[in-house]
């Protein structure tokens, strides 16, 4: 008999996580504990942008005509409870306010809801990001308040999707890391992953804290790229130098690679920013927090970019103030691809031109109604000639296609200036210069 999945917490990575293990052949439980989101759900609709999704959960959620109706919702932890074989804990783990440590109580709701309605054997897999340490905690958890005791066991299993590839990512990931304490937990998760496997993807088994602290470390690397990149566009900034070139040259070294070196205002989203600030904290509880000073560095570098982008547009517009001042944002998603505007830089930049008195016109394919939300006092515009129009300088913050394949005609015959600052290293600068713009990108060369 196949296994029966449920998934709690149907945020990003559990809405994701439902869908793709439905399409694997499972039924699938999905549980939240936000009536407005199950609604949504079980409409076969989507709380956010991520390509792919809706369709894959179309495909599965019962009661949709055509469906497979091997994908369900509900709000009930006894109904999850009774249901899964394997139980998925997808619950996100923001930054506490004012700190840099991990907000658990998600997490920790999640289980304790869970654990009194746990009365025959079955597996709990984590794969929210933690501190390393919460899989032991929990695990004592569960020992204690699960009805079947030692027969419920936890796993810990973490996800590396990206948004805007969250599908792809989940169906076919680069590899599958499992923190596990017994053969059975080992085998039920071989059961859950069989196809990725059969498709050759690697399966990492280890202990519960290298499991955890494999998310965190690579978020880590991750992060330490972007900013050792966005360091030396600082450098050539200085040197006359040109980062792009640099970061092509490098990047021709396997040991290097080319992905993750592009340099520009630097990285947001819900997951990068906030995960090596709890790393930093859960070092500092551990005793070791010299280990890890090297990220506040990559913390400050990244924050940097977006003052110096701010910057560049004040030089734009004359050198002084913005008041009185057209400033074009083209972005507002922290990638493209979402609508994720979660800590993302290019709303930041905007943010701050806007309270130093610039008047700011943002667009965004996908992220204007979450922009309108956190920061409604910025102008909106419905296109990207509309937000140019009597601009004095466009600011490009966010790469989406739509952006670079923009036509610099058009667009310069409705700006007031044709300055255009390219925060994400993403046009084609002599594209834009032949058409009669100052185009200028950090780290790069002005003509
Ligand atoms: C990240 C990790 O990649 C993923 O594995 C993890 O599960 C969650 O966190 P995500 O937040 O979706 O995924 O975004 P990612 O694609 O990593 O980009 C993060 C930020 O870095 C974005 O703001 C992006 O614009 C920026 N970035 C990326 C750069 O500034 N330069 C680059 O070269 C690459």
């Amino acid at each position: 008999m196949s296994l029966k999945i449920s998934v709690i917490g149907t945020g990003y990575l559990g809405a994701t996580h439902a869908a793709a293990m439905a399409e694997l052949g499972f039924e699938v439980l999905g549980l939240d504990v936000v009536a407005e989101k199950i609604d949504k759900l079980r409409r076969g609709e989507v709380p956010m942008y991520e390509p792919g999704l809706e369709e894959l959960l179309r495909k599965h959620v019962a009661g949709i005509p055509g469906s497979t109706g091997r994908l369900r919702f509900t709000m009930d932890f006894a109904e999850a409870a009774d249901f899964g074989d394997v139980h998925f804990v997808c619950v996100n783990t923001p930054q506490r306010h004012g700190e840099y440590a991990a907000d658990m109580s998600y997490v920790d709701s999640a289980i304790a809801s869970l654990a009194p309605h746990l009365t025959r054997p079955t597996l709990v897999v984590g794969k929210s990001t933690v501190p390393v340490g919460s899989a032991d905690r929990l695990a004592a958890y569960l020992a204690a308040h699960a009805p079947a005791g030692a027969d419920v066991e936890l796993a810990w299993n973490p996800e590396f999707l990206r948004e805007g590839f969250a599908v792809d990512d989940t169906l076919h990931p680069d590899r599958i890391v499992t923190g596990v304490r017994s053969e059975r937990a080992e085998r039920l998760l071989r059961e859950v992953y069989a196809a990725p496997i059969a498709d050759g993807t690697p399966f990492v088994v280890t202990d519960f804290p290298t499991a955890e602290l494999v998310k965190t470390a690579a978020n880590s690397f991750l992060a330490t790229k972007i900013s050792f990149i966005n360091a030396m566009a600082e450098v050539c900034e200085a040197a006359g130098g040109d980062v792009a070139k640099l970061a092509e040259a490098i990047g021709y070294d396997d040991r290097i690679g080319r992905k993750f070196l592009r340099a520009g205002i630097g990285f947001g989203g819900g997951c990068l920013p906030k995960d090596i600030r709890a790393f930093m904290a859960r070092a500092g509880e551990l005793g070791a927090d010299q280990a890890l000073t090297f990220l506040r560095e990559i913390d400050s570098i990244n924050m940097r970019q977006r003052g110096q982008m701010v910057e560049l547009a004040r030089q734009a517009v004359g050198g002084g103030s913005f008041l009185g001042r057209r400033v074009a944002v083209l972005g507002a998603a922290f990638k493209p691809d979402s609508d994720d505007v979660r800590d993302s830089p290019a709303l930041n930049v905007a943010g701050q031109i806007h309270l130093q008195g610039g008047q700011v016109t943002v667009y965004d394919p996908k992220g204007m109604d979450n922009a309108r939300r956190i920061f409604p006092t910025l102008g909106y515009a419905d296109s990207a000639l509309e937000a140019v129009r009597g601009a004095d300088v466009v600011l490009h913050l966010t790469e989406w296609r739509e952006f670079r394949e923009l036509d610099p005609q058009e667009l310069g015959s409705v700006a007031a200036a044709r300055v255009i600052l390219d925060g994400r290293n993403a046009l084609d600068p002599q594209l834009w210069r032949k058409a009669g713009w100052t185009y200028r990108a950090m780290g790069r060369p002005t003509a």
